[in-house]
């Protein structure tokens, strides 16, 4: 029979990818948007799926809303991947960040209790949840030590997934995610903000890209690749969790590199830690410079995930590397920049 999943945070990265590649697999995708005075969907308007999926007015905030589309929608399978997920805003707004990420997540679980606890559910965790890395690289055993709001609410989240699990049995399973990116990136997020920058750039239409802690370090990987891991947890016997990581890491600063050489820009480092810039070799102008305002109040320099039991139980492999996916999304921004239309 036709299995019908709902997926939170239908306008976000994941969201849409999750959408696409369930459509493939012939799901009724219904997708719950928060409602505002413009929703945008330009992630699905791109990928060509916005007719195909049923849209629900969803807000993480309200336990009768979430209840009521429940209802409405009878999912086989909820993906919860809404969130405040910008881990710099979470220290300006800690409260509200707990409220989504940590309680959002209750909210969720106590209407698949109410409504059918046979629900196959899907938590989004992070490799925030490691912060303060105690071993590298980190397993689904590594010891948690977050370090932003972000991470401590996810942290809640993660804890109350399991909990559920074994408390009422329900199908529930996390996945422990490491960075993911895409063309359909948010521009606050770092990887975005500099292929963006540099197509722009490249053609005339913004001077230069600022940015904070250039010795940050992480597992990048596909979105794709990981919004394909997620459906793979749902479909196992039974909950459990598993993260999702490539196991290759790299620094902001070669990120950005990568970024240079896709738009074609040749890069000079000048300088050091907050004075360091990024020169365009050929015209001499400042293209990259630190501005330490978008350094973080507690940082996590080290992120590394080892993915053996979503490669061994899930039969999850990661398909892209970084030159390959900056390559992609330079290229996706190179396009949008030339029609003005980047978003
Ligand atoms: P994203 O692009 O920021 O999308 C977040 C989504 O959550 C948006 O659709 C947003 O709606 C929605 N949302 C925010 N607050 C809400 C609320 N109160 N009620 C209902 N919807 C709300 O994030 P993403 O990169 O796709 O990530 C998906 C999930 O995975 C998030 O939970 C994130 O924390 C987690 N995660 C991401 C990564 C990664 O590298 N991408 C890694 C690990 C975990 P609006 O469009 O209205 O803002
Ligand atoms: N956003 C941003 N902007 N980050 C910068 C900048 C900048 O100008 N300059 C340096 N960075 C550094 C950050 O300090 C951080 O160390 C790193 O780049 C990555 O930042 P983000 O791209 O914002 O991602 P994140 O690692 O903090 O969080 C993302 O990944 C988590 C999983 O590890 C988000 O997608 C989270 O939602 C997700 O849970």
């Amino acid at each position: 029979m036709r299995k019908t999943a709902l997926i939170t945070g239908i306008t976000g990265q994941d969201g849409s990818d999750l959408a696409k590649l369930l459509l493939g697999k012939g799901y009724r995708v219904c997708g719950a948007h928060r409602r505002s005075a413009s929703t945008n969907l330009w992630r699905c308007d791109e990928l060509g799926i916005t007719q195909d999926i049923e849209l629900f007015d969803f807000e993480l905030l309200e336990f009768s809303n979430i209840v009521a589309v429940f209802q409405q929608v009878k999912p086989d399978e909820v993906y919860n991947l809404a969130a405040q997920s910008f881990v710099a805003a979470s220290f300006d707004q800690p409260l509200y960040t707990a409220e989504v990420d940590a309680m959002g997540v209750a909210r969720l679980l106590e209407a698949i209790r109410l409504v059918n606890p046979k629900i196959h559910f899907y938590q989004a965790s992070t490799a925030e949840l490691f912060g303060k890395v105690q071993s590298v690289p980190q397993t689904e055993d590594t010891v948690f030590w977050p370090r932003s709001p972000y991470g401590v609410a996810k942290l809640y989240a993660h804890w109350i997934t399991r909990n559920y699990r074994e408390a009422f049995d329900i199908h529930t399973s996390s996945g422990i995610l490491f960075n993911h990116e895409s063309p359909m990136r948010g521009l606050d997020f770092v990887t975005r903000k500099i292929t963006a920058g540099f197509a722009r750039i490249s053609l005339g239409q913004q001077d230069c890209i600022e940015l904070g802690n250039l010795d940050a370090q992480r597992d990048w990987g596909f979105a794709g690749d990981f919004v394909d891991g997620m459906w793979r947890m749902l479909q196992q016997p039974e909950g459990d969790e598993y993260i999702l990581a490539t196991g290759v890491v790299h620094s902001v600063r070669r990120f950005v590199e990568l970024a240079a050489e896709a738009a074609a820009i040749p890069l000079a480092w000048e300088g050091e830690a907050e004075h360091t810039i990024g020169r365009d070799r050929r015209s001499g102008k400042v293209v990259v410079k630190v501005n330490p305002k978008f350094y973080r109040p507690a940082e996590i320099d080290l992120l590394v995930g080892d993915p053996a039991k979503a490669r061994t139980r899930l039969g999850w492999e990661p398909t892209v590397q970084l030159p390959a996916l900056v390559q992609m999304m330079v290229e996706a921004d190179l396009r949008r920049a030339k029609d003005k239309r980047i978003q």
